[in-house]
């Protein structure tokens, strides 16, 4: 059993799902703004958090996240030009970034123009500069991740290589359709993060996530099992479609 018993909230659909992400949003960056100065969030590339992108952009949202101490972090990138619809901070910097005023030297894209390799490197480096000691990385106050109908959640794809202590891996495997070339953070990031909410939507998901939630422990077929907080809180925010075999 992956998981004796998940924190699993059940939504009526995506808008709602999307909703109830956003007040948990202006909740982790108003909390950790107040006991340190700073909110350090890792989002998600995919459909499933554009609703929620749009709405922590305007109103009432967009008044109640301080930009200028929130750092933006991705937790996985397509090696694409940002030009790129398949880039995950172009599509989070026309939906929202562009539109807040967080300071542009508290956005750390992943340099996807590289090639992989380099562009884990480097992405380590970034990492490290917000480090939690002994961490050579920060304790990332929000991680937003989705997952995949096969299990995959950031770029961490079935059968994948994962380094157990880097904290960014280049990913050069083909899986399926998607796009190959990446850069994702590791498990061991992702655990180490105060909270990490799952956005799954849709009856494409429901299998796989009645697997991943209730079914054996099988994190190299379903990388989304790899993530387990040590210390932290994890919270799979799902609309009732997505949950229609739970
Ligand atoms: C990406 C994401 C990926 C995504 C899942 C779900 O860059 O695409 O990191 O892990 O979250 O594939 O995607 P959807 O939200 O589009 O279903």
């Amino acid at each position: 059993m992956a998981d004796l018993n998940p924190d699993v909230r059940i939504f009526e659909d995506l808008d709602a799902l999307s909703q109830a992400a956003a007040d948990a949003f202006a909740v982790a960056s108003t909390r950790s703004a107040g006991e340190r100065g700073r909110f350090l969030v890792a989002l998600s590339g995919g459909s499933t958090p554009i609703p929620l992108y749009r709405l922590l952009g305007a109103p009432p949202y967009v008044g109640q996240i301080n930009w200028g101490t929130t750092q933006v972090f991705w937790g996985d990138e397509r090696c694409v030009p940002v030009e790129d619809l398949e880039n995950s901070y172009r599509q989070v910097h026309d939906i929202l970034l562009g539109h807040v005023t967080v300071p542009p030297k508290n956005v750390h894209r992943v340099p996807s123009e590289l090639e992989p390799e380099d562009a884990a490197a480097e992405y380590q480096r970034t990492l490290k500069e917000f480090a939690s000691p002994p961490l050579d990385w920060p304790r990332f106050d929000l991680v937003l991740l989705g997952m995949g109908s096969d299990g995959h959640t950031a770029s961490l794809f079935p059968g994948s290589e994962v380094a157990p202590t880097a904290p960014a891996l280049a990913v050069t495997g083909n899986y399926e359709d998607r796009p190959a070339r990446r850069v994702t953070l590791s498990p061991a990031v992702f655990n180490s993060a105060r909270q990490v909410i799952f956005l799954v939507s849709g009856e494409g998901k429901a299998g796989v996530l009645k697997r991943v939630l209730y079914g054996k422990s099988e994190p190299e077929v379903l990388p989304a099992q790899r993530i387990r907080p040590l210390d932290g809180s994890l919270i799979w925010m799902v609309d009732r479609a997505a949950a229609s075999q739970l």
